[in-house]
């Protein structure tokens, strides 16, 4: 299903079955804030210069262990081009956690977050697991002196949407790993919050139709 703008993008662990949870993540934001460099930085440890823009939508795989759970990843990286909006928030439905980026360098990128969280709460809520997570990432922290876009405001905005915050760089690699080590820990805190409601959302059923193959049922019991 995903189209393959890398040849590096693969499928090489999604036949595997060996999981307590499976996650589906996605990165948005607007194009060249650095979400496909920072999806490549966390999954393959790599980086480089060029810009290839993302046509559409890809994903990686990546299993890792937390709070004792083997946790496998699927993280969708959409393209930021508006011409995709379409193609790319049809895969919002069913995602439990969102990494909403900016580039510190680009203020047009930043003042794009609100929309971006508009198309994304009206998304979350049709189609989505009710308690869907968000973090926001102000990516390129290397370049300081081309930023525009203070950590201040960056912290202020998460604050005002009700998101955590973090400043990153897919080039440095700074922040990469403790971004989404910190998504997954939220998410599994609201699991085990909504399991302890006894909310049915966590179960599942709110959720719409997944548009990739189903992975073996994840265990109800979330002890993360
Ligand atoms: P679309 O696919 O069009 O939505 O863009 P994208 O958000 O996936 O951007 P991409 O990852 O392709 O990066 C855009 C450009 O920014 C590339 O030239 C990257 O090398 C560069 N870049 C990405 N992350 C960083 C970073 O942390 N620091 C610096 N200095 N450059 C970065
Ligand atoms: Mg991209």
């Amino acid at each position: 299903m995903a189209s393959a703008t890398d040849a590096r993008y693969g499928q090489k662990e999604s036949s595997d079955q060996n999981f307590d949870y499976m996650f589906k993540i996605l990165i948005i934001g607007n194009s060249s804030v650095g979400k496909t460099s920072f999806l490549f930085r966390y999954a393959d440890d790599s980086f480089t210069p060029a810009f290839v823009s993302t046509v559409g939508i890809d994903f990686k795989v990546k299993t890792i262990y937390r709070n004792d759970k083997r946790i496998k990843l699927q993280i969708w990286d959409t393209a930021g081009q508006e011409r995709y909006r379409t193609i790319t928030t049809a895969y919002y439905r069913g995602a439990m956690g969102f990494i909403l980026m900016y580039d510190i360098t680009n203020e047009e990128s930043f003042n794009a977050v609100q929309d971006w969280w508009v198309l994304m709460s009206t998304q979350i809520k049709t189609y989505s697991w009710d308690n869907a997570q968000v973090l926001l990432v102000g990516n390129k922290c290397d370049m300081e002196d081309e930023r525009v876009v203070a950590g201040e405001r960056g912290r202020q905005l998460s604050e005002h949407l009700g998101f955590e915050f973090f400043e990153a760089s897919a080039k440095d690699n700074i922040n990469v790993k403790q971004t989404f080590e910190r998504l997954v820990d939220i998410i599994c805190e609201k699991m085990s919050e909504s399991l302890d409601a006894a909310d049915p959302a966590v179960t599942g059923a709110k959720q719409g139709p997944q548009l990739t193959e189903p992975p073996a049922a994840p265990h109800q019991d979330c002890a993360c």
